[in-house]
Formats: structure tokens, C-alpha cells, sequence
């Protein structure tokens, strides 16, 4: 296999990780981080000599040494520069979300297309061992019935100024939900407010509606001292807490649950409950860095032609939940179609 050589566009908080990343992977070269501002170059020369540096996306693309882009910039600009590193012929992954309306995706996806590069977008808890473990204790028989999911983000920041909480922190939650359902929601109804006093919501509740009635709630905050990043899921016979702070015990399966059995002979429309009760097991969850994965899996894909499980057509669809979430609040909660 040839050397997959990657531009990384984006030094700030994130971008450093994916240096670090990119830069350890098997059948990958780091070979130029691009940033306009000096001062995180002057960072990238300390820390990594060999590669090269640019302030502007045209010496990037300039370079006959870049096969494909990690676009690690803030939302607002993902989609312009995932439409210039496509048209440049450049496999792009792109951190979450890839642009802020789902038509803007569905384009970008297109153009991915009819260049016949990859387009990927960095849905970090797709790659998470813990979530992956989630899913498989969320099989149908053990599982039961799915009632529903309720995610909690919350956090003292760190506050956007392009984009709001939901935008922000959501795009993780709803990624999970669609990859454990296998499905998209159906609608959306949220709230949010803002507490910071500047113009975007910096806490948000929103519920998502899924097929069969399944609902899948999501807390997000920038404004709460506790930091917490819970993904639980409750059927009929089984519920699932994935709590990615708890090292020692990222997945926790409660093997109890209630159902509704047969009616009750003369009453009016009264089920007898069966509920069910067990042991509360801890299954083991194998070590590995979530990015390290995904970055894995981007170089893999673009080497196999194979289509990735974050991919971009994967990425619209919590795009266009995001979309409906932003409509709901504008609406004071009313229920959007997604
Ligand atoms: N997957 C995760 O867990 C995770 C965690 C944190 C951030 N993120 C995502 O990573 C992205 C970046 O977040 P961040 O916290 O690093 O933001 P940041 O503001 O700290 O850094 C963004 C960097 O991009 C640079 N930049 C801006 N416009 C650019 C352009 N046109 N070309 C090149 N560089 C440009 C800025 O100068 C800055 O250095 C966001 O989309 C965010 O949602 C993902």
C-alpha cells in the first residue's frame, strides 16, 4: 500500500491531536499543517520540524505532496473548505459537523462524487470502543424492545463563537442515537436558552422521535460545572449506560427491565407487567484511542475504495437533525419534521 500523505488544516485546540495522530499512523505522512495564524505554526515547528507549514489553503493545494485533507477548523468554515480541498482532487476527513444546513451536505457529498474522492466527517464516538460495546449489548433478543435514549454533554465550555451548544456538542450525541438505532429520526422538538448573555443558546434540551415511538433525548451544556458524557439506552429487558469518564467502567449493562404481557382477564385494557431482574455486569472494553480509530479508518477507506461508517452521506443525516433541532427552538420546543 502507498503512503496515504496528509494536510492537516486547523492548529487550534483540536488539530494538535490529530498532529499527534496522524503522525503515528501506519501508511500515513504528516506532511504540512496549514493555519493562518502564526503563533500555532510557530508551535507546529517546535513540536514537528518535518512538516512543513502554510498560512493559506493555495500553498496547500499548491503542493504535490497532500492526497487528502483532516479539516480542523471551526463549524462555520467546513463547508467551503471541504468544497475547495474536493475540487482540488483531495480525500477530505472533516471534524463534525460538515456545514450548517443539510442541502450544503447533500452538495458536498455530491461533489465527493463526481470527483471520486472520500468524504468523511470525524464522528469520534463511532470509532469509541464503549459506544462499539454498546451496540453489541443493544442486540435485539438480549435488548428487547427499544424505549428510549437519553444523552448527557454538559461542561464549562468550551463556548463556540460561530455556533451554538447543540451545534456544537449535539452532533456527537446524534451520531451515536442513529448509529445504535441504524436510523434517522423523524422529528425534533427542542428549547434552549442563554444563560452567557451572548447571542447563541449555550444549553439546549432536545428530543428526537425514531420510528416504533423510540425517543431519544439529548442534554447539552456549556454552563454546568459538572462535566458528564452519558449515553443511556432502556429497553424492554436490558438498559445500557456508556459513561466515557469512567475508565475502569466504560460500559454498564442492567439486565432488568418491564414489558407489557398479556391483558388482564376483566379489566379494561390493563396488561400484566413482566418485569424482569438481574445481575448488573461491567463488560470488558478493550483499550484504544477513538481518533487514532477513525484516522485508521479514513486511510483504510481511501486505500479499500470502501465507504466509511462516518461517512459524508452518514454525516448529513445528523446534519438535518441539527437543522430541525435550531428550527424547534426558534419555535419555542414545537415539534419539526426532520
Ligand atoms: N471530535 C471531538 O471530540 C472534537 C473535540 C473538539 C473539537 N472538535 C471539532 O474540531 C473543530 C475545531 O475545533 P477547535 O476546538 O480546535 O477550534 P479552535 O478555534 O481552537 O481552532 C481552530 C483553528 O482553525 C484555524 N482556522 C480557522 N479558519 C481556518 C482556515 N480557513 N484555514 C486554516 N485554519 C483555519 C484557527 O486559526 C484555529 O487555529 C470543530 O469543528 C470542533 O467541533 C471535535
Amino acid at each position: 500500500m502507498q503512503t496515504l500523505r496528509i494536510g492537516l488544516i486547523g492548529f487550534g485546540y483540536w488539530g494538535p491531536n490529530y498532529a499527534r495522530v496522524l503522525s503515528e499512523l501506519p501508511g500515513t505522512a504528516l506532511t504540512v499543517i496549514c493555519d493562518p495564524r502564526a503563533d500555532r505554526l510557530a508551535v507546529v515547528a517546535e513540536r514537528y520540524p518535518a512538516v512543513a507549514t502554510c498560512q493559506s489553503l493555495d500553498d496547500l493545494f499548491a503542493r504535490n505532496d497532500v492526497d487528502a485533507v483532516v479539516i480542523a477548523t471551526p463549524a462555520s468554515t467546513h463547508e467551503a473548505l471541504v468544497r475547495a480541498s474536493l475540487t482540488h482532487g483531495r480525500h477530505v476527513l472533516v471534524e463534525k459537523p460538515m456545514a450548517l444546513h443539510a442541502a450544503g451536505c447533500a452538495a458536498l457529498c455530491d461533489l465527493a462524487d463526481a470527483t471520486g474522492c472520500l468524504l468523511m466527517v470525524g464522528y469520534t464516538f463511532l470509532y469509541n470502543a464503549g459506544v462499539r460495546k454498546m451496540k453489541e449489548m443493544m442486540a435485539p433478543e438480549p435488548f428487547g424492545q427499544p424505549y428510549y435514549l437519553h444523552a448527557t454533554r454538559t461542561n464549562l465550555g468550551p463556548i463556540r463563537q460561530d455556533v451554538n451548544a447543540a451545534w456544537d456538542l449535539a452532533p456527537h450525541d446524534i451520531a451515536i442515537f442513529n448509529y445504535l438505532l441504524g436510523e434517522q429520526p423523524l422529528w425534533a422538538s427542542a428549547i434552549g436558552t442563554r444563560v452567557l448573555k451572548s447571542n447563541r443558546e449555550d444549553i439546549a434540551f432536545a428530543t428526537l422521535g425514531y420510528t416504533g415511538d423510540v425517543i431519544g433525548n439529548i442534554h447539552v451544556s456549556w454552563a454546568d460545572p459538572n462535566k458528564v458524557r452519558e449515553v443511556v439506552a432502556v429497553g424492554s429487558r436490558r438498559r445500557v449506560v456508556f459513561d466515557d469518564l469512567n475508565d475502569a467502567e466504560r460500559v454498564r449493562v442492567y439486565e432488568r427491565g418491564v414489558s407489557a404481557g398479556d391483558a388482564v382477564a376483566d379489566s379494561y385494557g390493563e396488561f400484566k407487567l413482566l418485569v424482569r431482574d438481574g445481575d448488573i455486569i461491567s463488560p470488558k472494553v478493550a483499550p484504544s484511542e477513538p481518533l487514532r480509530n477513525q484516522c485508521a479508518d479514513f486511510v483504510r477507506c481511501v486505500q479499500s475504495g470502501e465507504p466509511p461508517l462516518a461517512s459524508g452521506r452518514f454525516g448529513i443525516g445528523v446534519v438535518r437533525a441539527l437543522a430541525a433541532i435550531e428550527a424547534s427552538m426558534r419555535a419555542k420546543g414545537a415539534a419539526v419534521e426532520v
